[in-house]
């Protein structure tokens, strides 16, 4: 099988694994005239421009993608922690931390085991069924565990995961006019139903959900409520393509291990295939940085404006890396860092426990899949 031709043809690639060994080994840190990027393949050198002053996740001129600018999707994106630096949204990031890190993972498998039967299972497709779940189910696992009320709402829940997955689709560099416009209109339907959920007088709501102490904790630290609003949203949206790829590359995984006559099906088994596939085969295999400034990056001169592409997936694999310090960078590091890490991974690891038990077969599906196509996330779609 030919080799890659370059990190961004990897992220679809079948089998990435020794392009990315080679290009952590070999060329840690380059430039890629072609793609019009530096490449950062070696997990220092990636640490290092995720760590830079300079290193900023959008490019300064450019906040919002064109194709988003002066739309409510374009708004939206514009005030996600995710894709902005600077002082304003320091409380906010350190609240969200803080009730990210508080909440309960324990009884996971039951509560997404509950969600999980509103979610039909058509054994005459199963591919299309587990793209749905996929996609859908980790994003109400998400809702649910920060008490939005989303259990016995069928319509409203599918509703809402429908809305998360085509804004997620709308900022991607590959969407299409249509994906935009759907992008758009799903910003204006999460903002007003996210407005709802916030606002006090709720009727259905858990007590001491984790979504009021965020809001409380924010209010307190300064920050809007509308800014609030459009981060829980956030939450949302970060989990939703991220989380479909880990639980979609935890079927491919599980399916090979199948065709060895290995049936891992306890959950200890699981947690050890979603280790794996974090170190090996990672749904984000790669982010990027734009210089706010001139700077000196792993032994080059690099200029303001210039464009970093981290190869988060090479990183994992670099065998420079001691191997009682090796980790996985598929979360990524530093002041960007995925807060949402041990709660993507309690859930991708239920949904899959729930597919399972609904009748998804892992060797099955592995027989006919292909790659979502995508500059940065490694998303299976089954047939
Ligand atoms: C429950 C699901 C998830 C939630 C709620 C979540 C939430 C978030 C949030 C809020 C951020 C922005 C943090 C900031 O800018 O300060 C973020 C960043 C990030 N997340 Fe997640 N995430 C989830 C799942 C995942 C998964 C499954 C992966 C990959 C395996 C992932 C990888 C990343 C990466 C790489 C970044 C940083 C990107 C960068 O620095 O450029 N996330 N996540």
């Amino acid at each position: 099988m030919p080799m890659p031709s370059d990190p961004l043809a990897a992220v679809t690639h079948p089998d990435p694994t020794p392009y990315y060994r080679g290009l952590a080994a070999r060329r840690p840190f380059y430039r890629d005239e072609a793609l019009g990027l530096w490449v950062a393949a070696g997990a220092a050198e990636v640490e290092a421009v995720l760590a830079h002053p300079a290193s900023r996740v959008r490019p300064l001129a450019q906040p919002v993608p064109p194709a988003l600018a002066g739309s409510p999707a374009g708004a939206m994106f514009g005030g996600l922690i995710r894709m902005n630096d600077g002082a304003w949204n320091a409380p906010l990031k350190g609240v969200l931390r803080k009730r990210m890190g508080a909440l309960e993972l324990a009884g996971m498998r039951q509560r997404v085991s509950a969600l999980a039967q509103d979610f039909p299972f058509d054994p005459t497709q199963p591919g299309a069924t587990v793209n749905h779940w996929m996609f859908s189910l980790p994003v109400l696992a998400v809702a649910d565990a920060l008490g939005l009320a989303v259990t016995g709402r069928p319509g409203v829940a599918v509703q809402a995961a429908a809305q998360v997955t085509a804004f997620a689709r709308a900022m991607s560099p590959l969407a299409t006019s249509q994906e935009t416009a759907a992008g758009s209109e799903a910003a204006t339907w999460l903002q007003a139903w996210m407005r709802e959920r916030l606002s006090a007088g709720e009727p259905d709501l858990a007590p001491g959900r984790p979504l009021d102490a965020l809001r409380r904790e924010a209010l307190a630290a300064g920050v809007a409520q509308e800014v609030i609003a459009t981060n829980a949203i956030g939450l949302l949206i970060q989990a939703c393509e991220a989380t479909a790829g880990l639980v979609g590359n935890m079927l491919v995984r599980l399916g090979r291990e199948m065709a060895q006559d290995r049936h891992p099906d306890a959950s200890g088994a699981l947690r050890d295939v979603a280790a794996l596939v974090l170190r090996e085969d990672p749904p984000v295999q790669n982010t990027r940085r734009f210089l706010a400034a001139d700077a000196r990056l792993c032994g080059a001169d690099l200029k303001a404006g210039d464009a970093v592409l981290l190869v988060l997936a090479a990183a994992s694999l670099d065998e420079r890396v001691p191997a009682d310090s090796a980790r996985p960078w598929t979360f990524g590091a530093g002041r960007h860092a995925c807060p949402g890490d041990a709660l993507a991974v309690s859930v991708a690891q239920a949904v899959v426990a729930a597919l399972l038990v609904r009748g998804a077969d892992p060797a099955a599906l592995l027989r006919a899949f292909r790659y979502r196509p995508s500059l940065n996330t490694r998303i299976p779609h089954f047939l």
